[in-house]
């Protein structure tokens, strides 16, 4: 479905009402909180993913954008409210069952093991391997080596798959964890602040590489960078305090006054 019609069907049929819709939605938050020392950090009534979707969150700092990850990969038990996955409700199930049902995430600081090469990083991240340092030193199949290659020649980084990563640059690091998540194939991926630090033409290739996932993945990215966020063409949400203030357009939020005053102005 292209973006305009993605829109129009999500403004006139609220997520609320295709809740228990498996075609339209990936992800559903429904009457959401997360509560830290009686602060109210999130407070979601209805937030929709659908398939193949590549959706956008912006907002100010402490607007509760990583506590929504937070959520909805387990890591935070929310106080109030029900989250779906495939139509499953998966509240309160723990970070690595959430993990295993498909749904993968990059950290805002990615985790990236400095003293192993790239390449190692991406065996490391093979399915089922991850706990097991020994299995480091167990031989992939070619048909994973295969894969490893392919991903890395995706993303740029054939040509040094041999170097610890503690000599890549940052965005080298960032592709690199977001390449880890592809490997792990989940079917929703969680990209928290891909493009921050990045220099302009790093920026304009990590779009790039979230643009060509997009279609084999569901992708909630969140971003603070506005250049970025216009690369992606996407839907995006805004959250204030918690709360979803805005959704639409890039260009829709731009000409709100309610998100202007909040956010993009300052
Ligand atoms: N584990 C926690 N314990 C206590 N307070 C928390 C915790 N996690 C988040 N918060 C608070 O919840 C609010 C939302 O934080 P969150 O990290 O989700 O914001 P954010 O939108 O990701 O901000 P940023 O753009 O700075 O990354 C903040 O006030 C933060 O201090
Ligand atoms: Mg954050």
């Amino acid at each position: 479905m292209e973006l305009h019609e993605r829109i129009e069907d999500y403004k006139t049929d609220s997520p609320r009402v295709s809740r228990f819709s498996e075609e339209r939605f990936l992800l559903f938050l429904e009457d959401i909180t997360a509560v830290f020392d009686g602060f109210k950090a999130l407070d979601i009534e209805a937030l929709g993913i659908g398939h193949n979707e590549l959706r956008v969150i912006i907002g100010p700092n402490g607007a509760g954008k990583t506590t929504l990850c937070d959520v909805v990969s387990g890591k935070t038990r929310p106080a109030t409210g029900r989250v779906y996955f495939e139509g499953r409700d998966i509240t309160g199930m723990d970070e690595t069952e959430i993990a295993l049902m498909g749904i993968g995430r990059k950290f805002q600081t990615p985790a990236v093991f400095d003293s192993l090469t790239t390449y190692q990083n991406m065996e490391l991240a093979l399915p089922g391997r991850r706990r097991l340092w020994s299995n480091l030193y167990c031989k992939e199949t070619k048909e994973e080596r295969d894969r490893i290659l392919g991903i890395l020649e995706r993303v740029g980084l054939l040509e040094v798959r041999d170097l610890e990563a503690r000599y890549l640059s940052h965005g080298q690091r960032q592709w690199l964890a977001i390449s880890t998540l592809i490997l792990s194939d989940p079917k929703l991926l969680l990209v928290d602040e891909p493009a921050a630090g990045l220099t302009d033409s790093e920026t304009a290739l990590t779009a790039e590489l979230l643009l060509e996932l997009r279609g084999d993945h569901t992708i909630i990215v969140i971003e603070h960078d506005m250049d970025f966020v216009r690369r992606l063409d996407s839907f995006v949400t805004m959250l204030n305090e918690g709360k979803i203030m805005a959704e639409g357009t890039l260009s829709e939020l731009q000409e709100n006054e309610e998100v202007i005053e909040a956010y993009l102005g300052r």
